[in-house]
């Protein structure tokens, strides 16, 4: 029997809390199959191990979390510790390290799902996201000088490197030649004058060799209106670090709100583990109430599956999710339901209980 070795990092706040409902669903479908196993090893990192060790991380985290097939992550970040050692110094670190140049993101709007949009139907909701996760505006190039002197400068450094613009874009195109689908390039040439001239010409350069996929290109504030005046337009998107990140937002806001956002962190080539997470935060503000709503970390799960190549099992995970969503009877409240983390994973679980096995 084939193990997965995962690991573990639930995090701060509701992290650990919807963690353990993407788990649950994990060895639902593991133990459905009966041909392969996960085996979670959990790593006590985030913003209390910060506040007792000074480190977000062991000093070793990164050797640590080599062999593993995949990390699992819930969310960092607690009132107490500033937001960017929390995301520098464990989730950044992470996607650099390993090369994890890939984030998908889909934004998919399920039956049942509350849509703000008026005029838009379910089907026109339906994207992927494919953000550029390792350089671009979080390269983390800069610097401070002269601090808290009246002449201060600050530098923040936008890093496109060719090998960095061509894979992103070339996955996406690979990825939209797979689906059958049209490339959105989406990046801001008028304005950022070197850097998205650069990824514009790149994408120009890489769509010569993908001559069946249909191409589109916008400027990010056009792009940020369309989506929601005509989202239909984005099926595969391509796009950078910072637009990305803030454009997957608008995403979650128009396909059922940010408690069913996910995303995987992928290194592609498999030297290293990928990382699979929701989009969402640790949110303070609920934590250790027991009503976080696991959906987006549970479709992470479902990412996981996809890359490990159980594709028809990860489609599975999503439809429960779907038909949790349409039934209306187990959400948390942020879905205006009334029922707990456990409750609405314990739910998912025996869905897919009920579902056939699909052995991939
Ligand atoms: N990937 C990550 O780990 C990540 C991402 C974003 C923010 N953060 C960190 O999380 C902390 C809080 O940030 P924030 O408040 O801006 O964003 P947040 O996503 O944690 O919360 C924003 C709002 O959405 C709600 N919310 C978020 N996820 C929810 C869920 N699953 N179920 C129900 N409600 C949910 C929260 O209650 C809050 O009202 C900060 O320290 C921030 O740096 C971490």
């Amino acid at each position: 029997m084939k193990t997965y070795n995962i690991a573990v990092i639930a995090g701060d706040g509701i992290g650990p809390e919807v963690i353990d409902e993407g788990i649950k669903v994990l060895k639902k479908v593991a133990e459905l199959d009966g041909g392969f196993a996960f085996d979670f090893t959990y790593f006590p990192w985030g913003c209390e191990y910060y506040t007792q060790t000074g480190r977000m991380m062991a000093e070793d985290g990164i050797e640590q979390l080599k062999k593993f097939d995949a990390i699992y992550l819930g969310a960092v970040g607690f009132p107490g510790v500033p937001d960017h050692i929390s995301l520098w110094d464990l989730l950044l670190i992470i996607r650099k390290s390993f090369d994890q140049y890939v984030n998908i993101r889909p934004v998919t709007l399920l039956d049942g799902a509350h849509c703000p949009l008026q005029n838009v139907e379910r089907k026109d909701i339906d994207m992927l996201f494919i953000r550029e996760n390792t350089e671009g505006e979080y390269s983390g190039a800069g610097d401070w000088l002269f601090k808290g002197q009246e002449h201060e400068v600050v530098l923040q450094n936008g890093v496109f490197s060719r090998k960095g613009t061509e894979r992103i874009i070339r996955y996406a195109f690979e990825t939209a030649k797979k689906q059958g689908r049209s490339l959105t390039s989406i990046s801001k040439a008028n304005a950022l004058n070197y850097s998205m001239v650069f990824w514009d010409q790149v994408f120009e350069e890489v769509s010569a060799d993908y001559p069946e996929v249909k191409t589109a290109s916008y400027l990010v504030d056009a792009a940020a209106m369309l989506m929601i005046t005509d989202p239909k337009r984005f099926e595969v998107v391509v796009t950078s670090n910072l637009f990305g990140d803030i454009l997957t937002d608008v995403g979650a806001a128009i396909a059922g709100g940010i408690g069913l956002a996910a995303g995987a962190n992928i290194n592609p080539e498999g030297t290293f583990p990928s990382m699979f997470e929701p989009v969402h935060g640790s949110a303070p503000d609920i934590a250790g109430r027991g009503i976080g709503n696991p959906l987006a970390t549970i479709w992470s799960a479902s990412q996981m599956l996809d890359h490990f190549g159980y594709e028809a099992y990860g489609k599975k995970v999503v439809d429960a999710i779907e038909q949790l969503l349409v039934e209306d009877e187990v959400l948390t409240p942020d879905m205006k339901g009334s029922a707990s983390t456990s409750e609405v994973g314990d739910r998912i679980a025996d869905i897919i209980g009920n579902l056939q096995s699909v052995k991939a």
